[in-house]
């Protein structure tokens, strides 16, 4: 646990003044996608300027490595995946995060971020939370949320969700229920690392009870007397 406390201390959350960065986390189903279009509503009814971004993906070379992971037919090693996530995670935070949190008033929403990795590669392909974090120590990889919100849905919803999505199943999920309860037992453990940036909340609720909740949060962010977020 020592060890860990010390990784802990290195990350912070950008500093630009006037500005936001969020992310949304949770297994295939939780409602992301669906609470992210309702946050940046929100967020742009309140004069934010509001960009949505997904990992791997946003710049050339990471919409390269989308295809290298998503499309793989081949297994990827966890290792690979792990340095193949954070490259282009790396690459998002320079060349696109960083610059537009630069302008206040902008919020940036990552559709997933760094406890993704910790579900999956730490615990879905059991590489563990240490690793995923020590891969996380050089700038610009130590940068975390604002606040990061963790859409809690348990396996079998997921799998209801998606039936009814019908979406064509991609390198993750065509992984059985038992590498999704490992995904939410990682996601438990990003948690209890991360207790004030990550809040939990229940996506088994109405799409308006869980974004009411999420609002709450913000509010709370958005309206407090200090602009220094
Ligand atoms: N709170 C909710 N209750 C019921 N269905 C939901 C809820 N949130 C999202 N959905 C539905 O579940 C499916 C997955 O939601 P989505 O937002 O795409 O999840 P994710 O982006 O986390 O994979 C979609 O069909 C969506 O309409
Ligand atoms: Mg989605």
């Amino acid at each position: 646990m020592n060890d860990i406390s010390q990784l802990l201390e290195n990350f912070r959350p950008p500093a630009f003044p006037g500005s936001l960065f969020l992310s949304f986390e949770g297994i295939e189903g939780a409602g992301k996608s669906t609470q992210i279009v309702r946050v940046k509503e929100y967020l742009e009814s309140k004069d934010f300027r509001v960009l949505v971004l997904r990992e791997p993906g946003g710049t050339s070379f990471g919409e390269k490595l989308r295809q290298a992971i998503l499309g793989s037919k081949n297994p990827i090693h966890p290792v690979s995946e792990m340095h193949l996530f954070a490259s282009s995670r790396a690459q998002l935070l320079t060349e696109v995060t960083m610059k537009e949190l630069n302008t206040p008033g902008t919020v940036v929403i990552y559709d997933r971020y760094i406890d993704s990795s910790i579900a999956y590669q730490g615990k879905g392909r059991g590489l563990g939370t240490e690793t995923i974090l020590k891969t996380h120590q050089t700038f610009p990889l130590t940068l975390m949320p604002h606040k990061t919100f963790y859409l809690k849905i348990d396996p079998e919803l997921s799998y209801r969700r998606q039936k009814i999505r019908n979406a064509p199943k991609d390198y993750f999920e065509k992984q059985g229920l038992e590498f999704y309860q490992k995904l939410v037992e990682g996601y438990e453990e990003a948690l209890a690392y991360f207790p004030n940036r990550i809040a939990a909340i229940d996506g088994s609720q109405g799409e308006m009870e869980v974004f009411e909740q999420i609002k709450g949060q913000l509010d709370q962010i958005l309206f407090r007397e200090s602009k220094e977020y």
